[in-house]
């Protein structure tokens, strides 16, 4: 599907997306609608409950006087509440609405509308945005599909009076919507091709964008003495990987922003074999490693002047001959000692040794991990926030302000010493579960005992927004790519500011 912008005003042909504001006021472009359609929408919009509430959508189909066949009346709310992602949900509530129709183009009006909280030209370049990333659709494997069943739409053209300023503002979120759309693919495609080593090659093809990419093979993490990220990779046929992507846009004396992604491409559970219902969505539990890909995709795509890089342990959870057993004791790369009480509790093994290589190699300024990692957080959050622990307030609250402004929240769950002493062994340093009670936390407290004292550090659980089950806005059900947008939108409002590398190049080439 392609985005385009054009001036505002009716178009020739296809559907039109107008808004129209709480009490049924009417956008310029739904006032020329009504206008050309002899009063047909003020009619329509007093022979129904529509309203202009948001959320609130009115169709028109074959309106006469217009060459549109369709016209579909989208509430935006009160004015002084429209932001960006008001005009993502317009697009993506248009989109929805000519989703099974046959029209092949969509033009969304984006007008001037006095006092919104951002200027037009960036509230069209979100509704382009929205648009794009509600469109997503992972096809490889539908080789049957009837042409009526596919979706039509080629085309959806955002209509502004502010062209230039809103293919700007556009092109840096395209940039993020190409990471979103990477980390989906990635989520979605089945365990039997997206295996470790099919990962890392997919993460090193980023060094087309401009990315390092370096890989290290068993051999290099056996030497390295990463023994309890190999445990967990030890049962299959597939070697384990450690990839280390690096962008660097920001200063070399910069320390980066070490992002970490729990990349388990399948999780039977090991020999603590999980049941078989619903075992195929094990699939996605690589999905923090997709996150860390697509975020690394979204940073050199736009171009961000920052360093980050980003860690994916990549592994397979297998019951073999040779898989790890229960009641194992495996030694990590930090030197701690490890009882293996239960083989499913293995992403936090993985995640023991990716930190400790994290901090030991780059010696980061703060470290973010992603991981699907328990069940449980499913149960405590659902899927409306994704579990923030750290042990940092600021970070806490950064992560916080940026979850609130990319509508991918998270909420921060305790820590402390007691759940630490549910994690004691009798014969190792730690087991890696600590029973049925706080299991979300407990597995949060064993990360923790990876990270050095003075490294700020957060681990996000995204165990229960990584994967939705229901089409939600502008994400389509199924791999949801969450975390993308929170972490660019955390990294360029934290990191990329005055004094940095780039952005002082940028302010010179500007005089
Ligand atoms: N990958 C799972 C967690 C998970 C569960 C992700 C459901 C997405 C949906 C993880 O490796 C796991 O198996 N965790 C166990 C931990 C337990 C053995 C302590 C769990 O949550 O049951
Ligand atoms: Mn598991
Ligand atoms: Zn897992």
């Amino acid at each position: 599907m392609k985005i385009a912008f054009a001036k505002s005003g009716l178009p020739k042909a296809g559907s039109l997306a107008v808004g129209v504001l709480d009490g049924g006021i009417l956008s310029p472009t739904a006032q020329m609608v009504d206008d050309a359609s002899g009063g047909t929408l003020a009619r329509a919009i007093s022979a129904s409950r529509f309203s202009g509430k948001a959320g609130q959508t009115l169709e028109i189909i074959a309106p006469t006087g217009m060459d549109a066949d369709r016209v579909i009346a989208i509430g935006l709310g009160k004015a002084e509440d429209i932001d960006g992602a008001c005009l993502e949900k317009f697009a993506a509530a248009a989109y929805a609405a000519v989703e099974k129709a046959p029209a092949t183009e969509l033009t969304l009006a984006v007008d001037v509308i006095a006092d919104t909280k951002e200027p037009v030209g960036i509230l069209a370049a979100h509704a382009a945005f929205g648009a794009k990333l509600r469109s997503y659709r992972f096809d490889t494997y539908r080789t049957q599909e009837k042409p009526e069943d596919k979706p039509a739409l080629k085309t959806v053209t955002v209509a502004t009076n502010e062209v230039n300023a809103a293919e700007a503002a556009f092109a840096q979120l395209d940039a993020v919507a190409e990471g979103i759309f990477l980390t989906r693919d990635l989520v979605a495609e089945p365990a039997n091709v997206l295996t470790p080593p099919a990962f890392m090659r997919k993460a090193k093809a980023l060094s087309k964008d401009g990315i390092d990419v370096e890989v290290l093979d068993e051999k290099a993490m056996e030497k390295l003495g990463m023994g309890a990220l190999l445990g967990v990779g030890q049962g299959s046929s597939q070697p384990s990987q450690l990839v280390i992507m690096r962008w660097n846009g920001g200063k070399k004396s910069d320390a980066p922003v070490a992002v970490v992604g729990k990349g388990v491409c399948f999780d039977s559970g090991g020999i603590s074999i999980k049941p078989a219902a619903g075992m195929e969505e094990m699939k996605g539990d690589m999905g923090g490693a997709a996150v860390v890909t697509g975020l690394m995709k979204a940073l050199a795509k736009r171009n961000a002047p920052v360093n980050v890089v980003g860690i994916l342990g990549l592994v397979e959870n297998m019951p073999s001959g040779t898989a790890q057993r229960p009641g194992d004791v495996v030694t990590s790369m930090s030197g701690q000692t490890i009882e293996v009480i239960n083989t499913d509790a293995e992403g936090r093994l993985v995640l023991a040794d990716a930190l400790t290589y994290t901090q030991k190699t780059f010696k980061p300024q703060v470290v973010i991990d992603l991981a699907t990692l328990t069940g449980a957080i499913l149960i405590a959050l659902g899927g409306e926030n994704a579990g923030l622990f750290t042990n940092n307030d600021d970070l806490s609250q950064a992560l916080t302000a940026a979850g609130g402004k990319t509508g991918e929240t998270v909420w921060r769950m305790p820590m402390g010493k007691a759940y630490d002493e549910m994690i004691k062994s009798d014969i190792a340093d730690m087991k890696n579960v600590g029973g049925r009670e706080a299991g979300s936390i407990t597995a949060a407290q064993f990360l923790q005992r990876f990270i050095q004292d003075d490294t700020p550090w957060a681990h996000i659980d995204i165990a229960g927004v990584s994967w939705g089950t229901k089409t939600k806005g502008t994400t389509p059900k199924g791999a949801s790519g969450w975390g993308v947008r929170l972490l660019n939108t955390w990294i360029a409002e934290t990191f990329e500011t005055e004094g940095n590398a780039k952005s002082d190049k940028k302010k010179a080439a500007k005089k």
